[in-house]
């Protein structure tokens, strides 16, 4: 295959049958133009090809690099969907997020042993025992091994149990997952990596359990969560939420985002003053988190994760908190974190769907059951539209109430 200046590819065909090596001759195509678009950081079309001229002797056949495209697409759909009848149908099946209630994650730092019952007995679905941040270098051993007491004395319900380990800069990280995975009991059901900025830091932690797993012949699959909190985190967000089978959930850690994003503040989340729009001499305040969660949140639905709002710092503030967990769960995460237990009934009043959004969504379902039946796929709601996209965002409330009630 020659690939020229301007785009052209030749593919040697017999009577246009596409063999094995052509087939990978079209796939190094590929991969050369998207390279060099990279490289000279244009945009070169697909089908800018110029005219054929053979240097080979055998029947060759020309693709324009369009077919090329086309033809590349198909064949990764079909082996993926071979039940896939359309050549140009556009198709990616969404998958389900795990179904477990998540809407508040309790932290407690296991430097601090009187919060492990409290934590326990609390109303969070969540626990997540640091032993990252809020705990001190010095204290770094001892919380490993009180965080293994904890898991394997404390009856910690139906909770999920999560530890959150130290980042992979440190020198702490391998001997938290070690420890964990080796003494650690079956109750512990995920461990949290902070700091995550590329999906090979998730690789690096899920060889090390997958051995540790096998070595102990553990049962149960520990699972990942992860917190995206740095640029490199969000900038590689959706290779890190495709990283590992292991993942659950990502949460947008506030603090160190905003810090290695070189933002100026030191809010832990929230609004922020300077962060405003000026009209007709009035301020009108952003939300300057919105864009990195909606990131998360559409490369979490795109590979079935949670997406979880992280941190807010003032726990005086439930006004604050209550209007950053409602955009949170506006653009469709599912819970958010409480650094202090007066947060955890705030983000559960939040992030349960309440009595009157579930009666409505399941108004609607029965409109469009009537509709259906009539044949038709739109009809009338209260003096709005409801159609097909609305059975959908109906069924995403009614799913998350009865997941919650049988939580
Ligand atoms: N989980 C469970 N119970 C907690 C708790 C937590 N995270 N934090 C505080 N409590 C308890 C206290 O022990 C106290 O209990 P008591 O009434 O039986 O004495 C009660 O809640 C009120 O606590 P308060 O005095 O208001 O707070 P504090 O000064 O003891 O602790 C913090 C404040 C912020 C240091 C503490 O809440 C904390 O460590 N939070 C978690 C920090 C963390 O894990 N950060 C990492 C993620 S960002
Ligand atoms: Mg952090």
């Amino acid at each position: 295959m020659l690939l020229s200046r301007s785009m052209t590819l030749q593919i040697p065909s017999r009577k246009g049958h596409i063999n094995e090596r052509t087939l990978l001759r079209l796939r190094e195509f590929r991969t050369s133009v998207i390279q060099s678009r990279y490289r000279r950081n244009t945009d070169v079309p697909f089908s800018e090809v110029a005219p054929h001229r053979s240097e080979i002797n055998a029947a060759s056949a020309q693709f324009t690099c369009d077919q090329a495209r086309n033809f590349l697409t198909i064949d990764v759909r079909k082996k993926k969907y071979p039940y896939l009848e359309s050549d140009v149908m556009s198709f990616r099946l969404q998958p389900a997020a795990p179904a477990r209630p998540n809407r508040c994650q309790l932290f407690g730092p296991a430097s601090n042993t009187k919060l492990f019952a409290k934590m326990a007995a609390s109303d969070a679905d969540v626990i997540n025992i640091d032993l990252e941040d809020s705990v001190a270098p010095s204290d770094k051993e001892i919380a490993r091994a009180n965080a293994i007491e904890a898991i394997n004395s404390i009856d910690w319900g139906k909770k999920t149990l999560s530890v959150r380990i130290n980042s992979l800069d440190t020198p702490y990280w391998y001997r938290d997952v070690v420890d964990l995975l080796e003494q650690a009991g079956e109750r512990l059901d995920q461990i949290m990596i902070p700091k995550v900025g590329c999906a090979e830091d998730i690789y690096a932690v899920d060889a090390l359990v997958t051995a540790i797993e096998a070595a102990k012949g553990r049962k149960k699959r520990i699972a990942f969560e992860v917190i995206i909190e740095s640029a490199a985190g969000i900038a590689h967000v959706e290779a890190i939420a495709a990283a590992s089978p292991r993942l659950e959930a990502m949460s947008l850690g506030a603090a160190d985002f905003a810090a290695s994003m070189g933002m100026q503040t030191t809010g832990i989340g929230g609004t922020q003053e300077n962060y405003y729009m000026l009209h007709e001499g009035q301020k009108h305040w952003s939300d300057p988190w919105h864009w990195a969660q909606a990131a998360i949140v559409a490369a979490c639905r795109t590979h079935g994760v949670l997406p979880v709002d992280g941190p807010f710092g003032d726990f005086s503030d439930d006004e604050g908190y209550i209007a950053q967990a409602k955009r949170s769960a506006t653009l469709g995460m599912v819970g958010k974190w409480a650094i202090h237990p007066k947060q955890i009934a705030l983000a559960n009043e939040v992030f349960t769907p309440s009595d009157e959004a579930v009666n409505e969504a399941r108004e609607i379902l029965a409109a469009m059951d009537k509709a259906k039946a009539n044949g038709e796929g739109a009809t009338v709601y209260k003096g709005r539209l409801v159609d097909i996209a609305s059975i959908k965002q109906a069924e995403v409330i009614v799913a998350q109430a009865e997941l919650i009630a049988a939580g």
